[in-house]
């Protein structure tokens, strides 16, 4: 055997606790509830804003979605170039960074890895045998999962640029396109629901396991210097942020995927931003 192999082959899954063979348990509550709930919810957010972000442009066109002012957040920033092909959606060039950031996510691995891969199934129930043969996180693909302090620096990019859409939301411009002739408030349902997705995505990064750690980590004294009771504080707020963190993974999934649906209707004309324009 290679040394590689020897430590691959250390650094297996252990037996642990729970009953053996998949689906095993001694549990009597229904725990088999949540974990499908959860695909369902899950699969069928991902798979609508993947479609919807990288490919329905593509396929059936428009580029990008944008109506009335409102960007959906799948395509925020913005990035359109000259001569950019057809096959290639603007929101593929931004929307490899909230991805890359929510499947490395430490919570959703501890989701996806029950409801897709039975990893365990639950708490104190059994997963298929099979598993003991691999390597886990230490061994590519799942290594990558590593990344995940990096995709949190680069997630507050969109984020930044997601702000500046809710303020134009609450904006008019009566020109004939973006930011051409004059500026009025207003306040639609449109710039209600953005900023409601873009609360909830703020939310979501801000208790993020790693962001927590970045703050108050790698300190033996909280209270030694300014400094750091500074970043002891933080790091308390950022706590009771990172309490909620499933809440805030939910809640911002499901809001994303309406905020773009609701864009979308409103590009397709299916009905029009009940808003008020203010006018000096
Ligand atoms: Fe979930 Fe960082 S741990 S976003």
């Amino acid at each position: 055997m290679t040394v590689q192999g020897a430590v691959l082959r250390a650094l297996r899954k252990p037996r642990g606790t729970a009953k053996q063979g998949f689906g095993e348990t001694n549990r009597k509550d229904r725990w088999i509830a949540y974990p499908i709930l959860q695909a369902v919810v899950f699969s069928l957010c991902a798979g609508y804003l993947t479609f919807s972000g990288v490919f329905w442009g593509p396929l059936f066109g428009p580029q990008f979605v944008e109506a009335d002012g409102y960007l959906s957040p799948l395509f925020s920033p913005l990035i359109l170039f000259q001569d950019m092909p057809t096959w290639l959606s603007p929101g593929l060039l931004i929307l490899w960074i909230p991805i890359g950031f929510r499947a490395t996510c430490y919570y959703y691995r501890k989701a996806y890895y029950r409801f897709y891969f039975a990893d365990p199934p639950g708490c104190a129930v059994g997963e298929p045998t099979v598993h003991r043969r691999f390597a886990l996180e230490n061994a590519l693909p799942f290594i990558l999962q590593n990344l995940h302090r990096y995709m949190l620096y680069l997630a507050f990019i969109p984020l930044f640029f997601l702000w500046l859409d809710v303020f134009q939301g609450f904006g008019h411009w009566d020109g004939e396109g973006l930011f051409q002739g004059t500026a009025h408030p207003r306040i639609g349902l449109g710039g209600f629901i953005l900023l409601l997705n873009t609360v909830l995505l703020t939310g979501y990064s801000l208790s993020c396991h790693s962001l927590r750690h970045l703050v108050g980590g790698r300190i033996d004294c909280f209270s030694c210097t300014a400094a750091r009771r500074i970043r002891h504080t933080l790091w308390e707020r950022l706590t009771d942020f990172n309490r909620n963190h499933m809440w805030w993974a939910w809640t911002s999934l499901i809001t994303v995927t309406f905020a773009d649906i609701y864009v979308r209707a409103l590009q397709a004309g299916l009905f029009t931003d009940p808003q008020l324009l203010i006018r000096f």
